[in-house]
């Protein structure tokens, strides 16, 4: 489904959050307080825009891996990198893999990030409980998805814009048959909102500390959840 929907991804992104996207994919960024020793994965990296804004931060870490199951994701994104301009595309990589069994030992990451992909994830606790596994200790998990908006009117509109409108606009923009953009909004209705999800990092991480913070009215949410030392 998603390798259907590669190639306009990027567009749709931008079309459908208003251009409001990458910004929220930049407070992620700053999130993570990175330092310049530390290496990051980008897990369901999709086509790595939120790994090219981790390459590209002031200051920027040593390493970003950007990893994803679709190979179709991958080659967009790596098509990305290999056109770029700067330095960011050679802290970058991309590799495929599942975010439920991650290839990489234990503790070998400081940042570990999913934008937009937990939901996904076919065992989002186990993926919890990898990510926790591969992080190190002082090191922060950084997880990026949709929420319920508080006000009853913003809930209402944004209910409607992502079940009647969005799923036709999207679909008709990508060209796509395979009901990838009604099982999208679908998959966010069914997922935990923003309190139970940050109680699910709590829980499958066992680290105390997850703060939450609502982006443009609470459509999205960024949660970080410490490593402790
Ligand atoms: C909605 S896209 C998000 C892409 C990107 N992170 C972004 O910010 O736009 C979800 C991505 O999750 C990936 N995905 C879903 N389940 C996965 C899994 N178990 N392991 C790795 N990637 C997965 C899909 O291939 C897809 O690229």
């Amino acid at each position: 489904m998603f390798g259907q929907i590669a190639e306009r991804y990027d567009l749709n992104n931008r079309l459908h959050s208003l251009w409001r996207d990458q910004a929220w994919r930049r407070f992620a960024v700053r999130q993570a307080r990175l330092g310049p020793t530390d290496e990051v994965l980008d897990v369901a990296c999709g086509t790595g825009d939120l790994t090219r804004a981790f390459a590209e931060a002031a200051p920027p870490p040593r390493r970003v891996v950007g990893l994803d199951f679709t190979p179709e994701m991958l080659l967009v994104a790596e098509r990305k990198r290999r056109s770029g301009r700067g330095t960011w595309p050679e802290r970058c990589s991309y590799q495929q893999g599942d975010a439920q069994f991650l290839p990489f030992p234990d503790s070998s990451f400081d940042v570990v990030s999913i934008a937009f992909g937990i939901r996904n994830v076919a065992d989002p606790r186990r993926a919890l409980r990898e990510f926790a596994r591969v992080i190190r200790p002082g090191g922060r998990l950084i997880v990026l998805e949709f929420g319920v908006p508080r006000l009853a009117l913003v809930r209402w509109f944004n209910a409607l814009y992502c079940t009647r409108v969005m799923p036709r606009t999207a679909a008709w923009l990508a060209g796509d048959r395979s009901g990838a953009y009604r099982y999208l909004p679908a998959s966010v209705a069914t997922f935990p909102d923003q309190v139970g999800l940050a109680a699910m990092m709590r829980d499958e991480t066992g680290w105390p500390q997850v703060e939450s913070h609502g982006l443009s009215l609470g459509i999205c949410y960024c949660h970080r959840a410490i490593r402790p030392q």
